[in-house]
């Protein structure tokens, strides 16, 4: 690691940059990546000869692959995350602008009248302790609103409404504004809550449209396709066969989702109202929720910051080596699928444990060195609007906090 070279650049760090043109608009994601850092990425460092295919193996929301689309190249992402998928898939659909404002203006036309003696179907045993999120009114007008896009939408077209209702299922709960974790508000907050749930149906429609509108003027047909495979198991060769992958763009977790992003956490309140498989136990299924108790990795590059981690925590230790050893299994199965020439991005962060800074961005560079890459450059990035929670619980002490993260490291390395 000796010709390691991190560069800081102000460019990358976009901070006037508009985050939410296109369909970038269309739901919120905890981590999301800015699709300025993505465009500039394809623009700036794709591979020489062709760009056919960009591969994004932790896909979240789906930022790189719209960007994709944006650039005319076909993509393929996967995540664990039943809601990212539905993301992933329609904020890169082409629906039709027209349909969807027709359908958009039956079900509102429907909501004017709204009476709750309408509402089918009024069993919300499938969300856990359902009582204790919502009032019984906002249960029964979200129902509604999902019997109004099953009546009133086709096949084709379903889909972005469901998106539109999964943001406002979470927003119409009592969780916490601006929380990643499922905390309820204070009783007092609670009094005072009253969300217009139709209108924020309605408001959230006409932005997405928007942004589809955008997104049709722009982007051409490139495919997309969205998978639920786990990279750290293996990558079937049927979806992407080996070396055939031009780019790889994307930003992994940066820690397991207990103690870092509770990805599975934010993501509940859709994945149970839509009765998706495994939603409370996603986070345990992300990267590093299983406990290993031995290092299946070879490291210099972040050995005394292991080191004194272990030193001063063993259970911390053990948490940070079982995200370490999916994370660098997943690298060497993503490297197989890159073809030569190809280029890898990995835009990671740098996380504190117990108060010792980790360079993820050394250990991904030597993972994929040690799996026939050259590494580029690192370009380090200020985290201007605050998209990651800004601190986190280092000794998952509750209260106990420290500043985590406000730089990003763009790792870029090419395969020999
Ligand atoms: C930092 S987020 C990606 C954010 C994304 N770039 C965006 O702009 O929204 C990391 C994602 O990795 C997913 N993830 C974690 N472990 C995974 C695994 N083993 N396989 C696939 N996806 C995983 C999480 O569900 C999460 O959506």
């Amino acid at each position: 690691m000796a010709d390691y070279i991190r560069l800081v650049d102000d460019r990358w760090s976009f901070r006037d940059a508009d985050t939410k043109q296109y369909t970038h608009c269309y739901h919120t994601y905890p981590a999301m990546m800015i699709p300025q850092v993505a465009r500039a990425l394809i623009e700036e460092y794709k591979p020489e000869g062709k760009l056919n295919l960009i591969f994004d193996p932790y896909m979240g929301s789906g930022t790189t692959l719209v960007e994709a689309c944006l650039a005319g190249v076909d993509s393929v992402g996967t995540d664990l995350n039943p809601l990212a998928r539905l993301m992933g898939k329609v904020k890169s659909t082409h629906y039709d602008e027209q349909k969807l404002k027709y359908e958009l203006s039956a079900i509102q036309s429907d909501l004017i009248f709204y009476n709750d003696s309408f509402v089918k179907d009024r069993n919300f045993e499938r969300i856990s302790n359902y009582t204790f999120w919502y009032t019984e009114a906002n249960l029964l007008k979200l129902s509604y609103l999902q019997q109004l896009i099953n009546e009133h939408c086709s096949e084709q077209s379903k889909d972005f409404f469901l998106l539109i209702l999964s943001e406002v299922v979470r927003e119409v709960s009592f969780t916490r504004n601006g929380e990643f974790k499922r905390y309820r508000m204070k009783e007092e907050s609670i009094a005072r809550f009253n969300p217009d749930v139709f209108g924020l149906f309605e408001r959230k429609a006409q932005r997405n449209i928007t942004g589809l509108q955008q997104f049709n003027r722009d982007a051409n047909g490139a495919s997309v396709s969205v998978y639920d495979f786990n990279s750290t198991y293996g990558i079937p060769a049927e979806i992407i066969q080996a070396d055939s992958v031009d780019m790889v763009l994307t930003s992994p977790p940066y820690g397991d989702s207990h103690t870092t992003v509770a990805y599975g956490q934010f993501s509940r309140w859709a994945n149970e109202w839509f009765g998706y498989k495994d939603a409370a136990i996603l986070d345990s299924l992300l990267m590093g929720g299983k406990r290993t108790k031995d290092e299946q990795f070879v490291t210099n590059s972040i050995r005394r910051e292991l080191d004194e981690i272990r030193r001063l925590d063993e259970k911390r230790y053990w948490e940070v080596v079982s995200f370490l050893n999916d994370y660098s299994k997943s690298i060497a199965n993503v490297a197989g699928t890159v073809r030569r020439g190809g280029v890898v991005c990995y835009v990671v962060g740098d996380r504190r444990v117990k108060n010792v800074q980790i360079p993820l961005d050394f250990f991904t560079a030597e993972m994929f060195m040690a799996n026939g890459f050259a590494h580029q450059v690192t370009l380090v990035r200020e985290i201007p609007n605050k998209r990651m929670p800004s601190k986190t619980s280092p000794s998952n002490v509750a209260g106990e906090q420290v500043a985590t993260m406000s730089h990003e490291f763009i790792v870029i390395m090419r395969k020999l």
